[in-house]
């Protein structure tokens, strides 16, 4: 039986694709079966980051909706072929699903993959909720500013209200040189404002951006740390 993770955040731009489509690729090269849901209504990225925007046809809106079947609306990867990519619908009217629908897909799809990697909306919103009907674990990805962790703290909350217990955050763009100034929050201010424990750093690395707009993750460019820190975080997923 696989498991439904989600990436959540309150601030926008803080990683949460990049995040998904990065752990999504570490999770196949294992060997896993993993479908990455962008739930990002209105708003699809992950597509672009994974390079696999020429191919979609149906989404998770048609899915919703019983216009196709799961499988009809996923993209596999050109690089592991247990990995695929639902991408969210472009039209936001046209998403009208409700929490049990969206358990249901979560469900079904649970039988047939080890890690359903759920691309969630930036905000406290009902989006967010929706995102989270069924899930297994929320991980708020955060970068190290203070409004940044205030909105990681709301958003986490509304995913207690939303009935998902099981978190984690995750420390996103983290640079070590900008945190020696004193200036940033440091580990222990986030573990005073972050009620879930840490699950994981990723660095700070211009390279991310420009491997983004190849629409390649960066951990399929072998050795450099940020495949280690994804490693890292994929041992602890693995182990939850
Ligand atoms: N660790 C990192 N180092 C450097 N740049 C990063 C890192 N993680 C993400 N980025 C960059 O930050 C930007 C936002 O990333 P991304 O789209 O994943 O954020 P998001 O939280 O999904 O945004 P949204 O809230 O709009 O969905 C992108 O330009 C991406 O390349
Ligand atoms: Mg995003």
């Amino acid at each position: 039986m696989g498991k439904v993770i989600l990436s959540a955040s309150g601030k926008g731009g803080v990683g949460k694709s990049i995040f998904t489509a990065n752990l999504g690729a570490t999770l196949a090269e294992r060997g896993l079966k993993i479908v990455m849901i962008d739930m990002n209504v209105g708003l699809r990225n992950l597509d672009i980051y994974m390079g696999l925007e020429n191919k979609v046809i149906y989404d998770v809106a048609d899915v919703l909706s019983g216009v196709c079947r799961p499988g009809k609306a996923m993209v596999r990867d050109k690089r592991f072929p247990s990995l695929y990519v639902m991408p969210a619908t472009q039209k936001k009217e046209k998403f009208d699903a409700s929490h049990s629908d969206v358990a249901r897909l979560y469900a079904g799809l649970k039988e047939n993959y080890d890690f359903i990697l759920v691309d969630g909306p930036a905000g406290v919103t009902k989006e967010l909720s929706l995102a989270a009907a069924g899930a297994d674990l929320g991980l708020i990805i955060t970068t190290l500013e203070y409004v940044s962790l205030r909105d990681a703290d709301m958003a986490d909350s509304l995913l207690v209200e939303s009935g998902l217990r099981k978190r984690a955050y995750v420390l996103n763009k983290v640079d070590r040189a900008l945190l020696r100034t004193g200036i940033l929050p440091t580990f222990e201010d986030v573990s005073f404002i972050m009620k879930p424990p840490l699950l994981g750093i990723i660095q700070n690395d211009v390279n991310i951006h420009l491997s983004a707009n190849c629409g390649i993750p960066i951990v399929c460019q072998k050795g450099n740390y940020i495949e280690e820190n994804f490693n890292r975080i994929a041992d602890r997923i693995i182990g939850y």
